[in-house]
């Protein structure tokens, strides 16, 4: 068990906590017989339906560890959501959360003398933030997730045929698809009714899920946690099986305590290999890149972004989740969840078994009872790795070339390009604002390729999601024929022919910033490489004359201007 003294250097130093801990509330002669001092650092907020619940769950966390003999501190942290930035001048905030989350988190961790920790995450950036604090303070913990929303259903196609699988993405296509004509206006109203019944993380294998899956697969959190739904229905109560997990992951982390292992003793080279993996497997969001390199940076594991690609290009697609299937998340966990997906991985040689995790058993053990998914009653959302959803290679790739000299991340999402390759004519974008406008008055049509610069970690700054510009080329029917580029990123949610993350960013001076209207742009998924198809003479000659690029104003102190001045390039996770 980890020594609960705290030391102090003055005489005074005992007593002034006893005066603390009775003026808090808790008695001090209770506290004084606790057995460990357990952080429950919980993003929580009433302001959207990904992290509402997380401070009901962070209570039932602290009467768990208070019946084990702990005593549970609550640290907060800022819960930023996607869905009520995107689209929004404030929309850089989201990413900006993930470190500053971290940041609360180890504060209060120290600042309260915690030997233990257990995070609840939520929305995506509280995903990747759960895990940062675990592996940087490396006190004995695990993640747990408040669960993903419960899909919905209409009546009508293209939506009928999915079925009870409805998702917020559903929603946002849907409304595209209005502003197009191709639906009415009432049943419009009926997916905003329908999509989303109730509380929890966006249902399908966007960033939230993504980062849930990650959490389970790399080991950090018990096994089935990461594709509960939240809720029954709208309007109920926490789930039962939620609370049985939270009373569970208290558990866990007692046997961690005494058996002695560390975050850093499960999230090792071998088990970031196996969360990228499956992470993979399920058609992951490309924001993993970012956050499995701030992740590894914590934990002290050597990881660049050509690791992830060379990880994730031997990985088959076997889930079939939306956004590149018809399934919501809670359809994966009727089947069985995560466990069958790393099951089948395992079996395949595609995963390490022999990695510990937080049941204190490994990888290999955890799943000895797991069925493969072609031992499952007949179903569709699990396919086998021998007949998958798509072969290897056609998920999301890192490129090179001369508009993105570091790296630049390709989202394909299973499909194939026509003839291998997509060349099409630029229409040049400053802000996503310019593009969204084109975009709607009908500026931009089949073989384009829409250029959004000066969205990147710096020049936005905070690197905003170009998901609205996704959803309306989806909801247009510009998916496949229309291909988006840009330094900014995407939400899980998005998909189409989609190259974001590109490096160096306009802000920094990168050649994104030279392209003009009309320029060909080539996408070459097989030769790994985005280019533009100008003379080398023509290049070089555009980049000596290339202006500084105007940078958007933002106060000097806030959050944004320290964020611009610290974060590095997407090729390296935004880390601060
Ligand atoms: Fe919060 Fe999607 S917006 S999980």
């Amino acid at each position: 068990m980890p020594d609960k003294s705290v030391s102090y250097w003055t005489n005074t130093g005992q007593g002034l906590r006893a005066v603390e801990l009775r003026a808090a509330g808790f008695k001090p002669s209770e506290a004084a017989a606790i057995n460990a001092v357990v952080t429950v650092a919980a993003a929580h907020t009433n302001a959207h339906r990904c992290n509402n619940r997380v401070r009901r769950i962070a209570d039932f966390l602290v009467d768990a560890l208070a019946l084990k003999g702990g005593q549970g501190l609550l640290v907060g942290a800022p819960a930023v959501s996607d869905a009520l930035t995107q689209g929004t001048e404030n929309a850089g905030y989201s990413l900006v959360s993930r470190d500053l989350m971290a940041d609360c988190m180890e504060t209060g961790h120290y600042a309260h003398h915690g030997n233990a920790m257990i995070v609840i995450s939520g929305c995506d950036k509280t995903g990747a933030a759960a895990l940062m604090p675990l592996a940087r303070t490396n006190a004995f913990g695990l993640v747990v997730y408040p669960r993903t929303s419960a899909p919905g259903r209409v009546d009508f196609e293209p939506w009928a045929s999915k079925g009870n699988n409805l998702t917020l993405m559903d929603y946002m296509e849907g409304s595209a698809a209005r502003e197009a004509g191709r639906i009415s206006d009432d049943q419009l109203t009926r997916l905003q009714r329908c999509v989303m019944p109730g509380s929890g993380t966006c249902g399908a294998m966007f960033t939230a899920n993504t980062m849930s899956t990650v959490a389970e697969a790399i080991g950090m959190m018990l096994p089935r946690g990461a594709s509960h739904p939240a809720d029954y229905d709208a309007g109920s109560d926490i789930h039962d099986d939620v609370k049985k997990q939270a009373y569970a992951s208290v558990e866990a982390l007692y046997r961690l305590m005494e058996i002695g292992l560390r975050p850093r003793d499960i999230m090792v080279r071998k088990a970031f290999e196996n969360a990228v993996t499956t992470a993979y497997a399920m058609g992951g969001s490309t924001n993993l890149y970012l956050h499995v390199l701030a992740i590894a940076r914590e934990a002290g594991v050597m990881m660049t972004i050509e690791d992830l690609h060379c990880i994730g290009e031997r990985v088959p697609l076997i889930a079939n989740l939306q956004p590149h299937g018809p399934y919501a998340m809670v359809s994966l966990h009727k089947v069985g969840g995560v466990p069958v997906v790393m099951k089948a991985l395992l079996n395949a040689g595609l995963l390490h078994g022999d990695v510990m995790t937080v049941t204190g058993k490994t990888l290999a053990e955890n799943l000895a009872e797991v069925a493969l998914p072609e031992e499952l009653p007949e179903q569709d959302v699990i396919f086998q790795v021998t007949q998958p959803l798509a072969a290897p290679g056609n998920h999301i790739s890192v490129l090179s070339g001369s508009l993105a000299p570091e790296s630049c991340v390709l989202k394909l999402s299973g499909k194939t390009l026509e003839d291998g390759e997509f060349h099409g004519k630029a229409k040049v974008f400053n802000s996503e604002k310019a593009a969204m406008t084109a975009i709607r008055e009908g500026g931009v049509v089949a073989g384009d390729v829409v250029v959004v610069r000066n969205v990147g970690p710096v020049g936005a700054p905070g690197m905003p999601e170009m998901v609205h510009l996704t959803i309306q080329l989806q909801g247009r029917g510009l998916g496949k024929e229309v291909a988006l580029i840009t330094d900014g990123r995407f939400s899980g949610v998005s998909h189409g022919i989609l190259v974001g993350h590109i490096c160096p960013e306009g802000a920094k001076g990168g050649p994104i910033s030279i392209v003009q209207d009309g320029d060909t742009i080539v996408i070459d998924p097989k030769k790994r490489r985005l280019d533009i198809d100008i003379t080398p003479k023509e290049m070089a000659g555009r980049m000596a004359r290339l202006d500084p690029p105007e940078l958007l104003d933002v106060p000097e102190g806030s959050v944004l201007s320290k964020y611009r001045r610290l974060v590095s390039s997407a090729h390296y996770g935004c880390v601060l």
